[in-house]
């Protein structure tokens, strides 16, 4: 009985010293490979946090906008814009490591913004506004009247939806504001398009710009369109047969430069608007720098045409920008 009792309480020792033997080990175990994952997880953060440093560019400014104008006619081919395609469009935005300005006159458009820089709006800046501030809509009656009379030149939207060339001529509008704010007290601003790198959207890798090559500070940098197009087109012909000189997608210059730029292509506006003329920011500007045009307007700041080796490569300066 004793012997038997004996063997019982061994057994239920050594039970005990193996249960809690198992017990440390586990709870060593759990502890060393806790402060391993610490370590793994600082090790991670910090490599993280560097390379992210490593890849902003914290010297430009990018601006960019959206007008809810709700679904539009992009061509006479059937084909729209939605808001939806503007919406997917904006999420290269979530992988743009440069300071960003937005302006939209949508709050769902805001949401969506907040929600792609999570994480980011340390260098991240969005303005609900509303449209009617801007000197760009002010113009819209007259806009409006002259794309409605039979004999003007329907080019879908572009002289078709008054609130379409509204909004790119807004353009100049908020890239003035945001640089004439110094919103992230940076040296170069620049006007992006929602739209400009649609191509990227399944890509999903970081991206930020540079300021470009051979950059002439007192320029305008933009992506020359078509090589044979010349200045000595008169603007009527540029504003009523759609004519392109350089792509509207993207706009860099230094601070000065691009709030005097803005100006000119507001003044541009506003003198062709009083010629019954008018079309999206791509022609404004190209008749601003026609000979007939720059005789009345004198555009003081001038433009550095990047021109890539083939025509229509819309994304070009971009691309270049964003390569390194
Ligand atoms: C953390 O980084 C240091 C130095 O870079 C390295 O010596 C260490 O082994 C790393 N630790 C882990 C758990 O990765
Ligand atoms: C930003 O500007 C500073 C000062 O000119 C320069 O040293 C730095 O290399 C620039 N950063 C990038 C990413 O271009
Ligand atoms: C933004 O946040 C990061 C990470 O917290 C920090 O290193 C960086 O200096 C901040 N930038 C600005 C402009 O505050
Ligand atoms: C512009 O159009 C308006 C309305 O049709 C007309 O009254 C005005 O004379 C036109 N201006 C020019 C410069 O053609």
């Amino acid at each position: 009985m004793i012997a038997n009792r004996r063997k019982c309480l061994r057994g239920v020792i050594i039970g005990f010293v193996f249960a809690s033997t198992v017990w440390m080990i586990a709870l060593m175990k759990k502890s060393y490979g806790s402060r391993y994952f610490e370590t793994r997880m600082r090790n991670t953060s910090e490599k993280f946090h560097v390379e992210t440093m490593e890849t902003w560019n914290p010297n430009i400014t990018v601006i960019t906008a959206y007008f809810d104008l709700g679904t539009f006619p992009k061509g006479n081919l059937g084909t729209h814009y939605t808001r939806d395609m503007y919406f997917n469009w904006a999420t290269t935005f979530k992988f743009l490591r440069n300071p960003i300005v937005v302006y939209t006159d949508s709050e769902t458009f805001k949401q969506h913004m907040y929600t792609l820089r999570q994480g980011l709006m340390n260098m991240t800046k969005i303005f609900l506004i509303k449209r009617s501030t801007s000197w760009a809509f002010k113009n819209i009656d007259k806009i409006r009247a002259l794309f409605s009379s039979y004999n003007y030149p329907k080019h879908y939207p572009n002289t078709v939806i008054a609130e379409y060339a509204c909004a790119q001529h807004a353009k100049y509008d908020v890239v003035a504001r945001a640089a004439e704010q110094e919103c992230f007290g940076t040296k170069y601003y620049m006007w992006l398009d929602i739209g400009y790198f649609r191509d990227r959207v399944n890509k999903k890798r970081s991206f930020r710009f540079l300021e470009p090559e051979d950059f002439d500070e007192n320029r305008i940098a933009m992506t020359r369109i078509y090589s044979d197009h010349h200045l000595n087109v008169t603007p009527k012909t540029i504003f009523l047969n759609n004519l392109v000189y350089v792509g509207g997608g993207l706009v860099f210059g230094k601070k000065q430069q691009i709030v005097k730029f803005a100006s000119q292509v507001k003044q541009t506006v506003n003198y062709f608007l009083e010629q019954n003329l008018t079309n999206t920011d791509q022609q404004v500007i190209y008749a601003m720098f026609s000979k007939e045009g720059q005789k009345v307007i004198k555009p003081e700041v001038k433009l550095q045409c990047y021109k890539p080796p083939t025509d229509q490569n819309w994304f070009y300066l971009g691309n270049k920008m964003t390569s390194k």
